[in-house]
């Protein structure tokens, strides 16, 4: 099955995103997949056997977040060079997101950027990273402040690379499909209570849902001026839970997880989704065995720490909230006693 992104409000830039087992693919130029040791174990005979070039060439970096560098970039860069590519020539992302993140802003840096394909191998990279144009890399100020919107030739989507994702990966990429799902589309939840993610129609059926929903948004906000903003629900609360976990306890998506928690009681504080409401979303979180609690030690300094998240522009913190299942709506004025008072239920108690 194919989603097509086409962001014509910008520029006339279309692409498909192509769900299914890989097709062969034949480039008539020199090719360049970056990957890392774990992927190119496990999948790069098969990627290979898929893809048809005049050179063809692997760059493998290091796994892991903390490699997502310039450092990293440049040193791929260099590699491209090394082998020669004209403006031409094409990358092929071939791993997570973080593969995904740096090959996106790779291709667009060479020789003023040259093209690039995903091939998503997690859920979360599948579902929600290799959709939409976002490249970059991280630096010591913070998680993705360098980088570009620079959108891929194709994206192919082949869930049978996650056969062997570990279940903590691919819980973590649930919590990106929940989000979607409370935020846009009530059915969507529905299925995915029903449903029985250890099989490979359900997966295939869920990837292609929250891959609809994202190029929905993308489609009609590239550059996240508005409706794209509303995919960070989660997000807020999220981050200061990465932040103060030094990024070591949590995967992204498991804060993601504890951050829908906590923007639904914030939620429910304010009227806009019941207990009820509340309490379907954290079953449906827990079904996927994600961590729906934390214990908040200092609500003050848990506050404060929302200022330090980029999205948090002249002081006001921005707040994605559920309005029911299936809604959203966008705050930036909520008063500080009533976030601390949410706050305080998951932690540190009100002292009267
Ligand atoms: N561009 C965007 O819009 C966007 C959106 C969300 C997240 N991101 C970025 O994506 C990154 C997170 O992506 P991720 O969760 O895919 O992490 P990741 O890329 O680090 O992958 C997670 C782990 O799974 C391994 N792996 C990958 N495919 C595998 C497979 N098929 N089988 C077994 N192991 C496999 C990886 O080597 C890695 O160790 C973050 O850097 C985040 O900032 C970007
Ligand atoms: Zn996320």
């Amino acid at each position: 099955m194919i989603v097509p992104i086409k962001l014509n409000n910008t520029h006339n830039i279309e692409y498909n995103i192509t769900i299914d087992a890989l097709p062969t693919l034949h480039f008539d130029t020199r090719v360049v997949v970056v990957t890392n040791p774990t992927v190119s174990e496990l999948h790069l005979e098969t990627l290979l056997s898929k893809i048809e070039a005049n050179h063809l060439h692997i760059v493998t970096v290091p796994d892991g977040e903390e490699y997502k560098t310039l450092q990293t970039v440049e040193s791929i860069l260099n590699q491209c060079f090394t082998y020669k590519l004209d403006r031409k020539s094409l990358l092929i992302a071939f791993g997570g997101g973080v593969i995904g993140d740096m090959t996106g802003f790779t291709a667009s840096l060479y020789q003023r950027g040259i093209d690039f394909v995903q091939i998503p191998t997690t859920l979360l990279s599948q579902v929600d990273a290799s959709v939409g144009g976002k490249t970059g890399v991280n630096n010591s100020y913070g998680k993705n402040l360098i980088g570009a919107f620079y959108q891929p030739k194709a994206v192919y989507i082949d869930p049978s690379f996650l056969q062997t994702l570990p279940p903590r990966e691919f819980a973590a990429g649930v919590a990106e499909v929940v989000k979607m799902a409370v935020m846009f589309d009530k059915d969507f939840f529905n299925y995915l209570q029903d449903a029985d993610l250890t099989k490979s129609e359900s997966i295939k059926e869920m990837i292609r849902k929250s891959v609809e929903l994202k190029a929905w948004v993308v489609n009609q906000d590239e550059k996240e001026a508005g409706i794209r903003a509303v995919l960070n629900y989660g997000h807020t609360f999220g981050h200061v839970v990465e932040n103060e976990t030094n990024y070591t306890t949590y995967l992204h998506g498991e804060a993601v997880a504890i951050g829908i928690v906590m923007a639904n009681a914030l939620a429910v504080e304010l009227g806009m989704l019941s207990q009820a409401e509340a309490e379907q979303i954290k079953i449906l979180l827990e079904k996927s065995s994600l961590p729906t609690q934390y214990h908040i030690k200092n609500v003050d300094d848990f506050y404060n720490h929302f200022f330090l998240d980029k999205k948090s522009a002249q002081g006001k913190i921005t707040f994605i909230l559920p309005q029911g299942i299936g809604g959203n709506k966008i705050i930036s004025n909520i008063e500080e006693s009533t976030i601390k008072k949410v706050l305080h239920t998951f932690g540190e108690q009100v002292c009267t």
